[in-house]
């Protein structure tokens, strides 16, 4: 039998994840975690050596309950880990100094994440018309129209600007998404100043043929550094879609320790790829993250005591076996 060319051939030899669970895990437990615990979760992620951590929203609390102590929580990790003026020519990948980030919709979200000393933002939409209406209560059109009142005013105080866009491997409302018009969006946020944009799986349906259709739209339109992946895991396939991206030499995925997460606004969205089950892959592939395998096990495990329920994770469940043994 005659061996397929290397499948990994192209695979990056570092990542870099974006850690996602304080914002997108806690957005979905049904109870609010208290501040103490957030800073907790913070500090394990920390420990772990987590570099880009999204630590809440600054979003209506009317729509969000759970991150309503936004402004006091960024406050407090703040002053607990004091970090350098952030600078936009920061390298994403080596030598990153660590940074808090916040989901912002708005300029009422940026003046509250500027006023909590919060140096990058991260804006947020959907490829589908119907999920970005349930979620930010606008077209489309209205919110890349109240971006430029966000991005531009953030790009000026000096702040660092992520973009998401949702629903790019189907939307709960509308089912199948058109690749092309996820990616003008994605494209469109890259032009109004975001140094990377996170394509979402929001509801978790993606498969890796499709995934492959995708990124290379994404890869043939946007730089390699300005793309990152966003996969929730809800049918199992997060890390089947991720060894595509990474076949294709992405670098940048999102992750949530445990496995936390899920959007309110898209029904059946189940939780991120867990943070420590990416890492222990990579790793196993020859991967750096720069992450500390056994802290994350640790984090995965505090998240647990923190939310009070088990987390889907697998590696925290099933522990580090050596890789040699
Ligand atoms: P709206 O009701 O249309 O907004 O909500 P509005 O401008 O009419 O304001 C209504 C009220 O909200 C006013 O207060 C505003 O001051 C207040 P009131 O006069 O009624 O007392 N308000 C705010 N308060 C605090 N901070 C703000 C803010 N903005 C307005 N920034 C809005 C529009 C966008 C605010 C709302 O829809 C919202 O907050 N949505 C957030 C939804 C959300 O956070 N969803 C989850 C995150 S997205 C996600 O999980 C997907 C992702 O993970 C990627 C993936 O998985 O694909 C990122
Ligand atoms: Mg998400």
């Amino acid at each position: 039998m005659t061996l397929a060319p290397d499948l990994f051939a192209a695979v990056p030899g570092r990542v870099s994840l974006y850690e996602v669970s304080p914002r997108d895990g806690l957005q979905n437990e049904n109870a609010t975690v208290p501040l103490r615990g957030k800073l907790r979760l913070v500090d394990a992620l920390v420990a772990a050596g987590l570099k880009r951590i999204e630590i809440t929203s600054f979003v209506s609390p009317k729509w969000i309950p759970q991150l309503a102590d936004a402004d006091e929580l960024a406050e407090a990790l703040l002053a607990a880990h004091p970090t350098p003026q952030a600078s936009s020519t920061d390298h994403l990948l080596e030598g990153q100094r660590l940074r808090f980030s916040a989901l912002c919709p708005n300029a009422r979200g940026l003046a509250r994440a500027r006023a909590a000393g919060i140096d990058e933002i991260a804006v947020f939409m959907s490829a589908s018309e119907t999920h970005n209406r349930k979620n930010i209560n606008k077209s489309i059109d209205a919110t890349l129209a109240e971006f430029e009142e966000t991005i531009g005013p953030a790009l000026d105080y000096g702040m660092r600007v992520r973009g998401y866009v949702s629903t790019v491997w189907g939307c709960p409302y509308e089912g199948d998404i058109d690749p092309r018009r996820a990616i003008e969006i994605a494209l469109k946020l890259h032009e109004m100043g975001c140094y990377q944009v996170s394509l979402g799986d929001t509801i978790g349906s993606g498969t890796p043929r499709q995934t492959r259709d995708i990124m290379a739209r994404a890869l043939g339109e946007l730089p390699l550094d300005s793309v990152a992946m966003h996969m929730h895991d809800t049918r199992g396939t997060a890390l089947s879609n991720i060894i595509v991206g990474l076949e294709m030499g992405v670098r940048h995925f999102d992750a949530s320790v445990g496995g936390m997460g899920g959007c309110p606004y898209a029904p059946g969205a189940a939780g991120n790829v867990a943070t420590e089950d990416l890492a222990y892959m990579l790793h196993g592939m020859g991967i750096a993250t720069g992450l500390d395998l056994e802290r994350l096990v640790e984090a995965a495990k505090a998240a647990e005591s923190i939310v009070g329920r088990a987390l889907p994770g697998k590696v925290h469940q099933a522990g580090i076996r050596s890789l040699r043994a």
